[in-house]
């Protein structure tokens, strides 16, 4: 079994980033610039939001947060969306979720510059992602795609099984992967909370990626000997003999299911980290799009 290190690679990339940016620096005296909207206080928010800030921070990007109250109207929050597609300075810009029930989501991100959408949300960059189109790839299949061209994993001709059809994971992961690209050229299935006999499709990946927000959901007997192991999800569960009290634990029960795969993430440090870094990567590539670099 050979562990898919998502926190060294992530290390490894971040690193390149850095010094294609500190050359922007010295040639242009310019950096790419990503703007975060946070609307309220939401704890789990304002973490990735300040992992965002100390990200862009550590590879020498410029980073703004906009902070809005919980009230705000949704006007206002589109107002403010409008005003940063406007700031020739800002390249990316991304509006952390969720947003409070007052306000359409979907509305939101329509409303941001496709330009600039380096989440990879706006359905015009969704639209451009199906067909192959280059465009800003949303981050956590961007950083899934990664690891496993890093890792050489072949995907060809591979049976893979994408476990859960959100719109901003499973779904994209799923089109990515059965594109006519490296990674790609797999046979992709996408099973969902209604699909009959998800076990013993589960059992015949090649590759397996479980993105369904079960904690240790993907047992052994899901698991084909040899086959590799992509776990999405976080849990924070508790963990009374840990300093903390608590640990991270995935969609996939790690404990059993290592002892067949011949490759596998772990939770934590696989694939949080390579979303983190896609982020970058998307805003590094909107700036050379601006730059007129790319
Ligand atoms: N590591 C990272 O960077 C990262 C990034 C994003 C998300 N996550 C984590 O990944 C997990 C998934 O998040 P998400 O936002 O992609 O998904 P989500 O919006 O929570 O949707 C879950 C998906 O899984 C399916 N599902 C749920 N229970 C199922 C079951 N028992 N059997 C089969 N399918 C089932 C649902 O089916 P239906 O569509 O039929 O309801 C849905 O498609 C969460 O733990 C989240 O915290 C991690």
């Amino acid at each position: 079994m050979k562990l898919i290190d998502g926190k060294q690679t992530a290390a490894a990339i971040k690193e390149e980033i850095k010094s294609e940016v500190s050359g922007y620096i010295d040639q242009k005296d310019q950096s790419p610039h990503l703007a975060a909207i946070l609307v309220g206080e939401d704890a789990a928010s304002e973490t990735y939001v300040s992992h965002k800030e100390s990200d862009c921070k550590s590879v020498g990007m410029v980073s703004s947060i906009y902070r809005l109250s919980k009230d705000v109207s949704e006007l206002d929050l589109l107002d403010t969306i409008d005003f940063i597609n406007n700031d020739d300075d800002v390249h990316g810009l991304i509006v952390q979720l969720p947003l409070p029930r007052h306000i359409s989501v979907d509305r939101v991100i329509d409303t941001i510059d496709p330009a600039k959408d380096v989440d990879g949300f706006h359905p015009v960059n969704i639209g451009r992602m199906v067909l192959g189109h280059p465009t800003y790839l949303p981050a956590t299949p961007y950083g899934i795609m990664e690891l496993l061209k890093r890792y050489k994993i072949e995907t060809s001709g591979k049976n893979v099984v994408v476990l859960g059809r959100s719109n901003i994971v499973g779904t994209p992961l799923s089109i990515m992967l059965s594109r006519k690209t490296t990674p790609g050229n797999a046979t992709v299935t996408l099973c969902h909370s209604k699909s009959a006999g998800l076990k013993e499709i589960a059992a015949n990946a090649d590759i397996l990626i479980a993105a369904i927000g079960q904690a240790g959901f993907v047992t052994e007997d899901m698991v084909k000997v040899g086959a590799t192991v992509i776990d999405v999800g976080i849990h924070r569960v508790a963990a009374p003999n840990t300093k903390s009290g608590f640990k991270l634990i995935g969609d996939v029960d790690f404990e059993n299911v290592v002892r067949k795969a011949a490759y596998i993430t772990p939770v934590p440090g696989g694939v949080g980290p390579m979303t983190r870094v896609a982020l970058l990567l998307n805003t590094l590539k909107a700036f050379k799009l601006k730059m007129g670099i790319i």
